[in-house]
Parts: C-alpha cells; sequence; structure tokens
C-alpha cells in the first residue's frame, strides 16, 4: 500500500520494503524498541508537525529509561522528519518513528551499541480514521495495566504494547470498540492506546502520571482546559468513577478526542458539552485557526 514511499533509514532515504530486520534481530525477538508517532497537518505556509518537539522529550526520555543510546539528537531527528515530509511529498497523516536494535543476537540478553532509526511516512487514508469525531464504546478490561515497576510504563516501548493488545483484544471479543485497564493496585490507569479522562460536575479529571504513558495527547487536553475556562484535575480514582461520570472520553495522536457513548452497560450522551467544547478547540488549533496554540506546530 505504502510501497512507493521512502522511508528516512539511518541517515538514508530508501525504499519502505527495504526496511526489513532479522527475525532474531533483537528488537523483533526481544522487542528491544521504542517508537513515536505524531500527526502532520498541512497549514498555511505547508506542512506542519503536531508537538514533534514534545515526541521526541518523550523518545529520549524512553531511550534513557530502557538505558539504551540513540544515534542522533533531537535536531538532527527534526531535519530527517522534514525530508522525510519532504520527499515524499506527505501531507496530511503520520510520521512514525522506531528506534530499535535491528542486529541479529541469537542468544545474547544485553547487546551494546546505538539504535538503528527508521522514519516512516504515513498518508491519511480512510483506513487510519484519523480525525474522526465519532462516539466509540469502551469496557473495563480484565487485563490489569502493566505495574510500573515490572517495566516503565513511562517509555513508549513497543514491548509495552502487548498489553495494550490484550485489553483491546478483550474489548473487542466483547462487542466494544476499546478496553479501559486499571492498574494493578486496582486504581484507574488508561485505554489500551489512549489515555481515558471523565468529566464529573464540570470538571475535568484524569489518572495522574505514573502508571500511565506520558501521552502527548493528554497533556496537549491538560494545556487546553485552563484555557477554555474547564477546570481540571489530575487524580487517583477507581474505574468505578465511570460508572457515573457525565462524559467520558478518550485521547490518543490519531484521532485527538473521542467521545464515548457506551460505557460496559451505560450509555452516555457523547460528545457531553464539556467534550464537544474540547474537540471543537482541537479542530480549530489543528486546522491553524487558533493563533494562542501555533507555537504547538513545527513547520516542516
Ligand atoms: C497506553 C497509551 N496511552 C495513551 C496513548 C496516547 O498517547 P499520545 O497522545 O502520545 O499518542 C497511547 C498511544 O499510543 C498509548 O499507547
Amino acid at each position: 500500500m505504502f510501497e512507493d514511499l521512502l522511508v528516512w533509514y539511518n541517515g538514508k532515504l530508501v525504499p519502505w520494503k527495504t526496511v526489513t530486520i532479522p527475525v532474531l534481530s533483537h528488537g523483533f525477538s526481544r522487542a528491544s524498541a521504542v517508537f513515536e508517532i505524531f500527526g502532520i497537518h498541512v497549514g498555511p505556509d505547508g506542512p506542519a508537525a503536531f508537538r514533534m518537539d514534545q515526541h521526541f522529550k518523550r523518545l529520549m526520555r524512553s531511550v534513557e529509561l530502557l538505558e539504551m543510546e540513540l544515534p542522533y539528537t533531537e535536531d538532527e531527528l527534526a531535519e530527517a522528519v522534514a525530508e522525510t515530509v519532504r520527499v515524499n511529498n506527505l501531507g496530511r497523516g503520520v510520521i512514525k518513528l522506531m528506534a530499535f536494535w535491528g542486529e541479529e543476537a541469537v542468544i545474547k540478553l544485553v547487546l551494546e551499541g546505538k539504535l538503528d532509526v527508521a522514519i516512516f511516512p504515513v498518508p491519511d487514508t480512510p483506513d487510519l480514521h484519523l480525525d474522526s469525531s465519532e462516539p466509540i464504546s469502551a469496557c473495563l478490561s480484565k487485563w490489569r495495566k502493566i505495574h510500573p515497576e515490572t517495566v516503565p510504563v513511562e517509555a513508549k516501548a513497543c514491548s509495552n504494547y502487548l498489553n495494550g493488545y490484550l485489553a483491546r483484544k478483550d474489548a473487542k471479543n466483547r462487542g466494544f470498540d476499546t478496553a479501559v485497564m486499571a492498574g494493578t493496585d486496582g486504581f484507574l490507569a488508561e485505554g489500551s492506546t489512549e489515555s481515558i479522562f471523565l468529566v464529573k460536575d464540570d470538571v475535568l479529571k484524569v489518572p495522574p502520571l505514573g502508571r500511565v504513558l506520558n501521552s502527548i495527547s493528554r497533556r496537549s487536553v491538560l494545556e487546553m482546559a485552563p484555557v477554555l475556562g474547564i477546570p481540571s484535575s489530575e487524580e487517583t480514582m477507581l474505574p468505578s468513577a465511570l460508572l457515573d461520570a457525565d462524559e467520558i472520553f478518550s485521547a490518543h495522536t490519531g484521532i485527538k478526542v473521542s467521545p464515548i457513548d457506551r460505557y460496559e452497560d451505560r450509555t452516555l450522551n457523547a460528545p457531553g458539552p464539556i467534550t464537544a467544547k474540547l474537540m471543537a478547540a482541537m479542530q480549530n488549533i489543528l486546522t491553524f485557526k487558533d493563533e494562542r496554540f501555533l507555537h504547538w506546530f513545527q513547520p516542516l
């Protein structure tokens, strides 16, 4: 589907299909890989990346938490993204950046040396459902969010996604779009690949960092709230808070704010007024209409 596109791979632009690694590579067989995914939006001056600076900060932190090393600086990666966007003439879409040990490691558990880096340009297609405003359904997963003392949940590590995969599979098996997970401490954590927000008595609430991914969309919503006059709080909550929330929504890079209209056997008015306000504000931001947030974009 994307075979005509060029991928930035360790400093060179190469055909998509040639970016492969051995099955016994450390990155594949030991899941020693981290990644980032962020939106490309077309503004009045051409394509721009949504909060790429924040995504790169998180990438650097993921690499540090996993005691690995990247061969490129944030500035070099920004230039590589710009080159990838330019050469592929990418309009609205996403960039997926993977950093991994591509080297074969048949037995070895700990490797030395710098990570390989591949930057994939992904154009918007109907399959991606980018920026969809359709409400979704969610259930409470039988799976718990991985405990932060087992692997760093703050890192965007590919290995952590098996947890999200199982939760999403559980949800699909039960007829829901996505799943919400509690931590092993029983408190509300996050969705399979999304942050979970609720609104109660006009206050926007989200579980605190520490047991969830340091999501850029979560941060963006929390930064927008005071500008829009919405009180917000990061607080420890039980999953039962979702049973009497006035509104629930999820947030992640592809679909910034997704209203939830069914949670377990509850139906909710979705989007409720605060979710709708955030969705409209986000839409304005992503179409470069809100000057207060233009600094969230990096021109490419
Ligand atoms: C577990 C989890 N939480 C939240 C998010 C949303 O993070 P971001 O806003 O950085 O895309 C993701 C995205 O993949 C995720 O996997």
